[in-house]
């Protein structure tokens, strides 16, 4: 499936059925190859739940939205966002709008490297430990590569090992050995986690120690994603500030996050709203990504924001570079159907496209953010969501449901007794 045009105009306007058909009259398929997305037992069936965990005793629904309007790298590309949230795919939709008409998001991916770690304790002499293992370096890259033949036919395995030390608060000394481990289009768990504990016996002979921990870190540091942004002044413009306002806000918005940790909390919760939902869509392991990102935004010792917004020659500029280690071939993103139609969806071939596309929703995401939150305040369009999902739930008709909307945001008065009297007191 492939998104020929992500600029779906009012797809929020439509109803679910209406949005399915504009769905898949985008992507240029049948509506039915989306059925599974009407129906529960299909999404996800239960004897397919039973092998994922255990004691399974159901499944669990969350809503399944589409956020419009992306152009990624010149592409575009609509975007499966599974989350219970209000504002959130509207907020990506908006932030991806304006970012089209200045080219949308520009992305790179540093490559699937993921850190295997394994604590050695217990070591009598740190030195002879330490230049046994770079001297057993190639042999133990082999032996580690031989644990896993096919990542290497494919071009993956270990790549380099490199070593730390620890000292803890105990007083006792521990050798860090990284296995650097190219893992393709895999999260890589348990190929990095296999190859650090099958290496066990022969890193305890080369240090004289014990291994007492062996998995990989969350911390993917060596597996980085970039997502930027180029917004010219004049398509920042709102009601009440000119553009160039809104982006020395927005800056100064950053820079708060930047320096103070508890800002940077929510300011990074902001674009975690923009990443999970598509990692739930596609069935990858958020929590592995929560912890890469907010270890990386504590990198230099203080915990910070993770974008950059920058000024430039009236244009504002975005950034935001964080771990992605995503994966499209294991685990539920390969046994969950409806991880499969949102990866389908996308178009997604490799690990590498989908942490771009990733990244680029989170940038979205706190573009929207920040921009709400240095000029008018967030409420405003909490407001306008909530007044249209109460107008829908008493509206007979579009147009009903349009003035219901506007006389609740008008009367500043968004409540469902509210909008029950500006419809009785209607001619
Ligand atoms: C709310 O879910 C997310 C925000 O708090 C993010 C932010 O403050 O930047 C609006």
């Amino acid at each position: 499936m492939k998104t020929s045009n992500s600029r779906l105009p009012k797809y929020f306007k439509l109803s679910v059925e209406e949005r399915q058909a504009a769905l898949a009259s985008a992507l240029s398929i049948e509506v039915d190859k989306l059925d599974l997305l009407m129906d529960n037992e299909k999404a996800l069936p239960l004897s397919t739940a039973d092998k994922m965990i255990e004691n399974v005793v159901g499944t669990f629904q969350l809503p399944f939205g589409i956020a419009t309007n992306f152009t990624v790298n010149g592409s575009d590309v609509l975007i499966p966002m599974a989350v219970e949230e209000p504002s959130v795919v509207a907020a990506a939709s908006n932030m991806a709008r304006i970012a089209r008409d200045s080219g949308g998001f520009t992305t790179s991916y540093n490559g699937s490297i993921m850190i295997g770690q394994m604590h050695v304790i217990n070591i009598d002499d740190m030195e002879s430990a330490q230049l046994n293992i770079e001297g057993a370096k190639k042999e133990l890259m082999e032996k580690a590569n031989s644990f896993d033949k096919t990542l290497v036919a494919l071009g993956g395995g270990v790549k380099d090992i490199q070593l730390r030390h620890l000292a803890l608060g105990t007083g006792e000394k521990v050798l860090v050995i990284h296995l650097h481990v190219n893992v393709l289009d895999a999260m890589g768990a348990n190929a990095v986690n296999t190859m650090a504990e099958r290496l066990t016996p022969d890193i305890e002979k080369l240090t004289g120690g014990t291994v007492l921990l062996r998995i990989l870190s969350n911390l993917a540091d060596q597996r980085l994603t970039t997502a930027k942004v180029a917004i010219p002044f004049d398509h920042l413009d709102t009601g009440d500030f000119n553009g160039s306002e809104v982006a020395k806000r927005m800056v100064l918005a950053n820079e708060i996050a930047l320096a103070d940790p508890y800002r940077a909390a929510t300011h990074n919760k902001g674009i975690m709203n923009g990443i999970d939902p598509v990692l739930i869509a596609t069935g990858n392991d958020w929590r592995a990504i929560e912890a890469g990102a907010h270890a990386f935004a504590a990198k230099d010792g203080q915990y910070r924001a993770l974008t950059k917004w920058t000024i430039q020659d009236e244009t504002l500029h975005g950034e935001l570079t964080m771990p992605m280690a995503v994966g499209i071939i294991g685990g539920a993103t390969k046994t969950h159907p409806t991880a499969r139609l949102s990866l389908e969806i996308m178009n997604i071939q490799s690990a590498a496209d989908l942490a771009q596309l990733v990244v680029a929703v989170g940038l979205a995401q706190n573009m929207g953010a920040i921009r709400a939150l240095a000029t008018e305040g967030i409420q405003r369009g909490h407001m306008t969501l909530h007044a249209r999902n109460i107008a829908s739930q008493i509206g007979r008709n579009p147009e009903e449901i349009d003035w219901l909307e506007a006389q609740m945001i008008e009367h500043n008065d968004v409540r469902m007794d509210a909008a029950k009297e500006f419809l009785n007191n209607r001619k």
